[in-house]
């Protein structure tokens, strides 16, 4: 049996419309949903992701503006302009992208946006408050994948769910988030002794590595939940996932493509944390 696929874009494109319908409701009541997205030098994976940002903001009805800084930009101005986006009433979401040029310290950046516009789900406010199980942005890579799993009815509750990958955007959040859920979760990574023997034991799996095509069937429990969060680009061109899709598949129950999995996932999570901080973060 091969597994049924889960499709990202499908699945963004249905949440999407019902956001959008949520924006003209809050357009009603006077309120523009605005994005404000910085992007320091020019990158261009980043230039791309950016531009993903604003296109599916604007197609939802969320207003967004993209700032761009030269890669000779300070920490400071970086700063001053954080400080400022801060108080402006009508930004409600800010987001930063990430990596940043080396002379500016990602964390102070973070930590300079107000929690309460911090659409990323980075600040550590916002993931104490994730931590504890309390409402807040949630970040949108693991957002989406939940997302996704709940769409599916994949059970999570009792589950055993495997990450591969610790990295703070991905892997630590999406295993605290499925912990919420009550799942027993297990990291992995490069330091992991005998991946193998932990994945196999894996009811759902979440390969988050950034290595084209490492994880195969050899990898799976029978009947195992594939979710790949990588996006390689390979030699040809074309984009592939951390998992060995066609192989993975005779394996899983599900599994995520790439791409055309988790990616639009992660943005339409982004357009929602927008339009719930444009309502006003609740208690
Ligand atoms: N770079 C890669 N992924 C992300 C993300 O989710 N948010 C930001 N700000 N930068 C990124």
């Amino acid at each position: 049996m091969s597994a049924e696929v889960i499709n990202g874009k499908d699945l963004a494109h249905k949440l999407r419309a019902g956001m959008k319908e949520e924006v003209s409701q809050l357009n009603k009541n006077g309120v523009i949903p605005h994005l404000t997205v910085v992007l320091v030098g020019e990158d261009p994976a980043s230039k791309s992701y950016v531009n993903g940002k604003r296109k599916a903001s604007e197609e939802t009805g969320i207003s967004s503006q993209i700032i761009e800084l030269p890669s000779t930009a300070t920490e400071e101005e970086l700063l001053q302009l954080i400080a400022k986006l801060n108080n402006d009433d009508s930004v409600h979401g800010i987001l930063v992208q990430l990596p940043l040029p080396k002379h500016i310290r990602e964390q102070q950046v973070i930590e300079a946006i107000d929690p309460a516009k911090d659409v990323d789900g980075f600040h550590p406010v916002n993931i104490g408050r994730m931590m504890t199980g309390k409402d807040t942005f949630l970040p949108c890579t693991p957002f989406g994948i939940l997302t996704m799993l709940k769409s599916n009815n994949i059970p999570i509750e009792g589950s055993h769910a495997v990450i591969i990958g610790r990295s703070n955007i991905v892997g630590k959040p999406v295993g605290q988030l499925l912990l919420n859920e009550n799942a027993t979760v297990t990291y992995c990574h490069s330091k992991t002794k005998d991946l193998k023997q932990i994945t196999t034991k894996a009811d759902i799996l979440i390969v988050a590595v950034g290595k084209a095509n490492i994880i195969g069937k050899d990898y799976l429990k029978q009947d195992a939940v594939v979710i790949d969060v990588g996006v390689n680009r390979l030699d040809n061109g074309k984009l592939t996932g951390d998992v060995d899709f066609e192989d993975a598949k005779e394996i899983a129950s599900y599994i995520t493509p790439v791409p055309k999995g988790v990616g639009p996932m992660t943005i339409t999570m982004l357009l929602k944390n927008t339009i719930k901080a444009a309502r006003g973060l609740s208690e």
